[in-house]
C-alpha cells in the first residue's frame, strides 16, 4: 500500500500473538507514513485512543486468530478475537466516523463441497454452513458486519478468500510448514489420505483484491476471492518435495484433522465483473516464489521454529 500510495498514512494495529512478528515490518518502520501500534482490537480503550488520535477514514480487519487446529484445541480465544473484536472496532468507527470498514473474511464460512462434485463452487450465495470453530468464529463475524450495515448503516464490505500462500506465512500452515520440515529434512505430515483439496491465492493477489474492494467495492456487499486453482494436498507436498530436490519418503500420513473439510472452491465471477479483478500470480510461479523466500529468509522462521512454535509442533505432531 505505502509503495502504491505514497501519501496514505498506514496504521498497523497488531497484538503481536504468537503468530506476529515485528522483523515482517521491518522496511517500513522508518516510514514517516507508518505507524506501528502493538495493542489488542478487543481492547476498547486502546482501540478507541488511537481513532481519536489518528481518525482514521478507511479501517481493514486483518486481524484474526486463523489457524483450525488451534480452534479446535482452544476454541474461546477464537470467539473472543474474531466476533469481539469485530465488534469492538466497528464500534469505535461508529463512533468516529469512517468512510469504510472492510472485513477480511474466509471461504471457510461456506463449509465444505465433496470431492465429486466438481462442477460445485462458492458464490456471494452459498448458505454459510461452518465445520470448525475457527469458521464459525468467522462466520459470526460476518453476520456481524452485516447487522452493523443494515442496523447503524456502517458503510462496510467484506471479502471471502481461498487459501493464501507466499512470503512471510507463519510455518503453522501447510505450505510453509512443509517447507520448513523438508529443509530440515523432517517428516512430512499429511492428515487423512492428503485428498482434501484447497483452492490457493498467491498473497498478493489478495491484498490486491481487498485494495480495490476498499476503493470500488460496493458498501454491504460481499466479495469471493479466489483463482480457480484447485489442488489436493498430497500433490502440493510432492510439488514442493520435487522443487527442493528432497525424496517422497518424507512424506508421513496422520491422523486425520476433527471435522476436516474436503474441498474449497471460489467462483470469483463477482469480483471480476464488478471490480475487474483477476489473479496474476499462476501457481507454478508463485509456489517457486514462495519456496525461494523461505531459502533466502531462513532466519525469518527459524527463529520461529526454534521457539515456542516448538511446543506446539509437540503437542500437535508427536504420536499422531
Ligand atoms: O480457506 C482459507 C483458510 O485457509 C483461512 O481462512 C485459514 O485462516 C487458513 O488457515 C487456511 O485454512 P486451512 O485449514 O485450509 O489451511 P492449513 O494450511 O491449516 O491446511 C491446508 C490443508 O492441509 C488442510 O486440508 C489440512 C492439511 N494439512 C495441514 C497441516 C498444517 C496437512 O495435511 N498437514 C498439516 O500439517
Amino acid at each position: 500500500m505505502l509503495e502504491k500510495y505514497p501519501d496514505y498514512r498506514i496504521i498497523c494495529l497488531d497484538k503481536l500473538t504468537y503468530a506476529g512478528n515485528l522483523s515482517t515490518l521491518k522496511s517500513v518502520m522508518d516510514n514517516p507514513n507508518f505507524r506501528f501500534v502493538k495493542a489488542d482490537i478487543c481492547d476498547r480503550n486502546a482501540v478507541e485512543t488511537l481513532f481519536a488520535e489518528e481518525k482514521p477514514d478507511i479501517v481493514v480487519n486483518f486481524a484474526a486468530e486463523s489457524h483450525v487446529d488451534r480452534s479446535i484445541e482452544t476454541p474461546e480465544i477464537f470467539l473472543q478475537t474474531n466476533i469481539i473484536g469485530t465488534a469492538v472496532l466497528m464500534d469505535a468507527c461508529r463512533k468516529f466516523g469512517i468512510k469504510r470498514y472492510h472485513q477480511v473474511s474466509t471461504d471457510e464460512v461456506y463449509g465444505d463441497l465433496p470431492i465429486d462434485r466438481p462442477d460445485l463452487f462458492f458464490t456471494e450465495n452459498t448458505p454459510l454452513h461452518t465445520s470448525s470453530p475457527y469458521s464459525s468464529s468467522k462466520a459470526g463475524a460476518d453476520l456481524l458486519v452485516l447487522a452493523y450495515y443494515r442496523t447503524y448503516n456502517l458503510p462496510v464490505t467484506i471479502s471471502r478468500c481461498s487459501n493464501n500462500y507466499g512470503p512471510y506465512h507463519f510455518p503453522e500452515k501447510l505450505i510453509p510448514l512443509m517447507i520448513a520440515n523438508a529443509l530440515n529434512d523432517k517428516p512430512l505430515p499429511v492428515y487423512g489420505e492428503g485428498i482434501n483439496v484447497r483452492d490457493w491465492l498467491y498473497v498478493k493477489d489478495h491484498c490486491k483484491a481487498i485494495d480495490l474492494i476498499i476503493h470500488n467495492g460496493k458498501v454491504g456487499e460481499v466479495y469471493n476471492v479466489g483463482g480457480h486453482n484447485e489442488m489436493r494436498n498430497i500433490d502440493i507436498v510432492k510439488l514442493i518435495c520435487k522443487e527442493l530436490g528432497k525424496s517422497e519418503d518424507l512424506i508421513t500420513f496422520v491422523k486425520d484433522r476433527k471435522g476436516h473439510d474436503m474441498r474449497y472452491a471460489i467462483d470469483p465471477t463477482k469480483i471480476h465483473n464488478e471490480l475487474g479483478w483477476l489473479p496474476e500470480t499462476k501457481f507454478e510461479d508463485g509456489i517457486k516464489k514462495t519456496i525461494r523466500w523461505y531459502l533466502d529468509n531462513r532466519e525469518w522462521w527459524e527463529e520461529i521454529v526454534s521457539g515456542e512454535y516448538r511446543n506446539y509442533y509437540e503437542k500437535m505432531y508427536s504420536n499422531r
